[in-house]
């Protein structure tokens, strides 16, 4: 149940005064949720992973665009399942390409040498206006995790726009939403790398006393936490930012969107896909 309307407030994150060591951290920690397993079915990305095989048709041929990659959230996980499978159906791998509008190149490359299958463009690239990037005769598939609710409304329909009109597919993927579960949930993972560092106090206190002795850090994860999830669009409200653009021919497109509970007790995962129905050849 959505207990109050969206308000598109400020994340600490989006702004240009916050440090890069206080995002890049942020984004860490979000590369770690997307790996934490509470469930026999999975990790958080490995579970996004099954959400692309059981509603998109020709995974194979896609090449994967994470479009907001920060410091590559589920992509790692994500490439290795999905690759995974293709292989066991005897398929080719499927690509995978890490951009953002402020690459994270440091944990980009170390992404990249533990992947063939995984490379990233140095250059930032800003999702609300991205060009095609697939090779001439692969689809595209843009991948937004946690990220959508950071574009307020005039945005978000250019990310879609670019979407629609550039790619094949893309898939939004969030953990935040205006309800009780996902609050509670945004709790929990404020609190969890609290509860991590202090488990590794004794073999790490320089990064105890940098993450949690200086009181910005914890205020800063709770003001974004629950920005996030005031900012996170219904799959109704994602579904009008489509349609309220006249001009945007979505004659072609499918849309379908779910939640699936990937981290009990609370955190789920919404999604929201569009698929283009026909072969769209670069
Ligand atoms: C909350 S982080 C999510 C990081 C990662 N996708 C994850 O799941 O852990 C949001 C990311 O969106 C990126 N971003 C914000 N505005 C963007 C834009 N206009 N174009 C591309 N990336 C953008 C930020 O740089 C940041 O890396």
């Amino acid at each position: 149940m959505i207990l109050f309307p969206r308000f598109h407030l400020m994340e600490i994150e989006d702004q240009s005064w916050c440090p890069n060591w206080l995002r890049e951290s942020s984004h860490s920690s979000l590369a770690q949720m997307w790996k934490t397993q509470s469930s026999k079915k999975g990790s958080p990305a490995s579970q996004a992973c099954d959400i692309i095989f059981e509603n998109m048709d020709d995974v194979a041929n896609f090449t994967f665009i994470d479009a907001c990659a920060g410091a590559g959230g589920p992509t790692p996980l994500l490439e290795a399942r999905l690759n995974q499978i293709l292989r066991s159906q005897g398929k080719a791998p499927a690509p995978f390409i890490l951009t953002d509008l402020y690459p994270d190149l440091n944990a980009w490359k170390s992404i990249v040498k533990k992947s063939e299958n995984i490379s990233y463009i140095e250059k930032p690239i800003d999702a609300t206006k991205a060009r095609r990037l697939a090779a001439p005769g692969r689809k595209e598939c843009r991948t937004f995790n946690l990220c959508f609710h950071h574009f307020d409304d005039p945005a978000a329909k250019a990310v879609l726009r670019s979407a629609v009109q550039e790619a094949d597919a893309f898939v939004i993927f969030e953990m935040t939403q205006r309800n009780f579960m996902a609050l509670m949930n945004t709790s929990i993972v404020i609190l969890s790398p609290l509860i991590t560092t202090l488990i590794f106090f004794w073999n790490s206190p320089i990064h105890l006393f940098f993450t949690y002795l200086i009181p910005l850090v914890p205020l800063f994860y709770a003001v974004d936490g629950y920005v996030s999830c005031i900012r996170t669009r219904t799959p109704k409200e994602t579904r009008d930012l489509l349609w309220s653009q006249p001009d945007l021919d979505l004659s072609e497109w499918e849309f379908k969107s779910g939640e699936r509970m990937v981290l009990p007790p609370f955190g789920n995962l919404y999604w929201y896909m569009g698929v283009k129905k026909e072969k769209k050849i670069a």
